[in-house]
């Protein structure tokens, strides 16, 4: 039996890619998993809980109360979640507890868009299209410093380029599933891109894989 039709969309912080994969489950009526808003709630979760997070067993434990249906939060989309997730996201006992339910919508027989740091590489490695989207720091360090202050958060570019370059330091160099592009991922640089290049850029590649994933019927 053919696998189903999933896309993976992997990349460091404010690359582009949950946009990206946003527009894909969009145009390919795909539900879609932001994996990150798992790694964001663990992280805020066990924050209000008082748990250390740099205890991950204490932080798995909170970890396994996450559904996917509960990732709503607003706080989950702020600065500080994006670096209590980075943190937890080191703990295997962490990445363990949040692996059954992405396992459980990668597996979905109509399909999926995965967003994430490992879906290709270790969530699911057998899905027919795979993407890698990176830019530079600082373009990424842009983006995220406008995003962030439309939600209202006072911050500068600078500080958010410290960020960016301790998250792809501790997500690209951590012993258990760290960021990596797939052996058969396609790497997308958005630098030079508008989101409009950006987003065809990635569809010419999806119909490309969805091309010889229908002729492996
Ligand atoms: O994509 P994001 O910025 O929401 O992810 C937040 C953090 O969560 C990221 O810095 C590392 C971690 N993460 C991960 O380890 N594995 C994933 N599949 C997704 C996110």
């Amino acid at each position: 039996m053919r696998v189903p039709f999933v896309i993976t969309v992997d990349g460091p912080a404010a690359s582009g890619k949950g946009t990206i994969a946003s527009r894909l489950a969009r145009e390919y009526d795909l539900p879609m998993l932001d994996s990150g808003l798992l790694y964001r709630a663990a992280g805020v979760l066990a924050g209000r809980a008082g748990v250390d997070l740099d205890d991950g067993e204490a932080v798995a434990r909170v970890a396994r109360g996450i559904q996917v249906e509960h990732l709503g939060d607003p706080e989950f989309r702020t600065r500080g979640a994006g670096e209590a997730a980075s943190r937890v996201a080191v703990h295997t006992p962490v990445r363990l507890a949040l692996r059954d339910l992405q396992l459980a919508f990668a597996r979905r027989p109509g399909g999926a868009v995965l967003d994430g740091r490992d879906q290709g590489t270790v969530i699911c490695p057998e899905a027919p299209a795979k993407l890698y989207v990176t830019a530079s720091p600082e373009v990424r360090a842009e983006r995220r410093w406008k995003q962030l202050q439309a939600q209202g958060e006072a911050v500068t570019y600078d500080e958010i380029l410290a960020d960016i370059a301790r998250r792809d330091a501790r997500d690209g160099g951590r012993a258990d599933s760290p960021m990596r592009p797939a052996e058969d991922a396609v790497l997308l640089d958005t630098s030079g891109m508008t989101i409009e290049q950006a987003a065809d850029a990635a569809r010419r590649i999806v119909e490309a894989a969805r091309a010889r994933w229908e002729n492996s019927r």
